[in-house]
């Protein structure tokens, strides 16, 4: 299949030529086609989701199985009764608060939305998101749209409409080019139940943001399935290798000089391994790389959590394509969207 490409232009994102791509983008969701298309996270794989046909197309381009619920992005308010049969007082602060924007709420699922979307939970995750072009195709295509991130299954989420026709051209209608995502990580996934606040997924908006917000506790899903594995229902997802580039990729840990030796140690161990070896370098770490022969990433600013987000997943897709065989990346601190941060690198280096 020949997958168009369809042109907005950043600097001018309401001329007659990008609306008329939005547009067409809008006709193909209509018509139970399958868009690629910009997000202010990531790059998302769209189709309508009330039809089931439709959203089936998702699954066979990314390769993903079967049992990975999919997030319906809504593009008004009104639109939410379609999807969801109801909400919470905690879901609809939350709501108030980051929507439009990066939270996924996990809600009850209403009839019209077809089981294959949520792999057959009864709930089902929705979001609204904030990025202007999203909202204007949610808008024209007057559907809501199932839609998970636009890359193969367990790969790097893409970035930039490159990233998306590396891992699908030829595999969907079309990619929706709007340049860069603005955060570069995901949604963060919360299930607002009326007695706390349960983080399924941290994201872009972070766990002091929602419990500013939220009423009642908030837990992440990792720290429950540590304490009670047993009563946890199961977790679509979540656990396995996923976010991965094709090399390997080593963890440093630590802080401050201890950090910045650990990472000198293992550019030398690898080093030594023979291996051809890439590094996520923030700018703070760059001493560490005298008399190495690492191929370098400038992933940026070590104290701008929000850039650091942004380059990730540029950065790891560009040291693959470099062909390196280890990717050395220190780990952020656990704050703010560094949770987030520190979410993906660990799935992306667990074992194959
Ligand atoms: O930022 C984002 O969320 C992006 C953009 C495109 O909106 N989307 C995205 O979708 O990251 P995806 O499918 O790559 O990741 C969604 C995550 C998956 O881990 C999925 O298991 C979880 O959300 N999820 C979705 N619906 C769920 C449900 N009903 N119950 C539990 N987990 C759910
Ligand atoms: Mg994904």
């Amino acid at each position: 299949m020949e997958t168009l490409r369809l042109k907005i232009h950043a600097s001018n994102p309401d001329s007659e030529a990008s609306r008329r791509s939005i547009e067409q983008a809008a006709k193909i969701l209509r018509a139970g086609g399958t868009v690629a298309f910009p997000t202010e996270t990531v790059y998302g794989l769209g189709a309508n989701a009330l039809d089931a046909e439709a959203v089936q197309k998702i699954f066979v381009a990314k390769e993903r199985p079967s049992w990975d619920p999919l997030i319906v992005h809504i593009g008004e308010p009104s639109m939410l009764t379609r999807v969801s049969a109801g909400t919470n007082a905690n879901a609809r602060q939350l709501m108030d608060a980051f929507w439009p924007g990066p939270l996924t709420l996990l809600l009850p699922r209403s009839v019209e939305v077809p089981a294959v979307v949520t792999a057959g939970l009864s709930r089902v995750g929705v979001r609204m998101p904030a990025h202007p072009i999203t909202r204007a195709l949610l808008q024209a295509a007057g559907v809501p749209v199932a839609a998970p991130s636009a890359n193969r299954f367990g790969r790097i989420s893409p970035t930039s409409a490159e990233h998306v026709a590396e891992d699908l051209a030829g595999r969907i209608d079309a990619i929706l080019d709007g340049g860069e995502t603005t955060h570069g990580v995901e949604s963060t996934v919360v299930d607002a139940g009326p007695d706390g606040c349960v983080i399924y997924r941290p994201g872009v908006i972070t766990r002091e943001q929602i419990a500013a917000v939220c009423g009642s506790p908030v837990t992440l899903r990792e720290e429950m399935r540590e304490e009670d594995e047993a009563q946890a229902a199961p977790s679509p997802g979540m656990g396995e290798r996923h976010y991965a580039p094709r090399a390997r990729l080593v963890l440093v840990g630590g802080e401050g000089p201890q950090q910045m030796q650990n990472l000198v140690q293992a550019l030398r161990d690898h080093d030594a391994a023979g291996q051809s070896v890439g590094i996520m370098l923030p700018d703070s770490f760059r001493e560490a790389m005298v008399g190495h022969k690492a191929k370098v990433y400038r992933w940026g600013r070590w104290d701008d959590a929000a850039e650091l987000a942004h380059r990730l997943y540029a950065g790891l897709r560009w040291l693959d394509a470099a062909g390196v065989t280890a990717i050395v990346c220190p780990m952020p601190r656990a704050e703010g969207i560094g949770v987030a941060l520190r979410d993906r690198l660990e799935r992306a280096a667990a074992a194959r």
